[in-house]
């Protein structure tokens, strides 16, 4: 059994004071314990989140790393500074990463290896764009992605990596995908895991969809055989609605 896990990546929201409000508020509510939880604020709160976090069971991750441990990369933050503030996830070639920061399928499998072996668990966010899906490129794109992210690895390394298959076209537009077809390309994911490393991964991994998840789709979702998850922006920017999302089941 995979145990379903949701994630609120917060992009580029959320200071110090916010985060601090958001996470209090999301602390005295009472949520489904069966889930796994998971928030990623921006690189400047995640020591305040940090701090209220400990001893709770809601895990943090970053939004982002580069792939050496120190040195002489200006603005950057490694995994060794994200273990220290206590990280346990990282966010890894997000489709913002890859279509405003240059990133590739090359710096994202750079990255869930040092991610690895700093022992924090990466989440592979994969996804096509609209024109790609409108020419019927999805499964190849999103094969690719996952291949190619993950070259190089064993199945014993990458047994307890995240997935999350997110369409870019559904983010942060409103426009959702459908449960059937998401599930469709989570049941692709799983048969490139199954060709590349074994059956044990591909059943054990975890699949999340993401792109406009809300209130009234999350069901949808989770309902899916394939699917474990989800990553939320939007929606897991208010408390109250990031604990309804956290209790879909109930
Ligand atoms: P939205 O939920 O705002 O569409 O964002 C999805 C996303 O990109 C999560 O990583």
């Amino acid at each position: 059994m995979r145990r379903p896990i949701i994630i609120g990546n917060w992009k580029m929201n959320k200071g110090i004071n916010e985060t601090r409000e958001l996470l209090t508020e999301i602390k005295k509510m009472d949520w489904d314990r069966r889930v796994e939880v998971v928030v990623c604020p921006p690189y400047t709160s995640l020591v305040e989140a940090s701090d209220i976090l400990i001893s709770t069971e809601i895990a943090l991750g970053s939004q982002n790393m580069h792939w050496k441990d120190k040195g002489a990369y200006t603005g950057e933050i490694s995994p060794l500074m994200l273990k220290e503030i206590g990280c346990k996830y990282v966010i890894i070639g997000h489709s913002e990463r890859r279509q405003y920061f240059g990133e590739t399928d090359e710096t994202v499998n750079l990255k869930v290896k040092s991610a690895l072996n700093n022992e924090l668990i990466p989440i592979v966010c994969v996804g096509e764009d609209v024109e790609q899906r409108k020419r019927g490129g999805t499964d190849f794109v999103v094969s690719e992605q996952v291949r190619n992210g993950l070259k190089g690895l064993t199945p014993e390394q990458i047994k307890n990596i995240i997935i999350a298959y997110e369409p870019i076209w559904a983010i942060g537009t409103g426009i959702s995908s459908k449960g059937e077809d998401a599930n469709a390309v989570a049941k692709l994911i799983r048969d490139v895991l199954k060709d590349t490393f074994n059956d044990e991964v591909s059943e054990q991994i975890r699949i999340q969809y993401g792109g406009s998840v809300n209130l009234g789709n999350i069901k949808e979702y989770m309902d899916q055989a394939e699917i474990d998850g989800a990553l939320v922006g939007g929606a897991s920017l208010k408390a109250e609605d990031f604990v309804k999302l956290i209790n879909y089941d109930k």
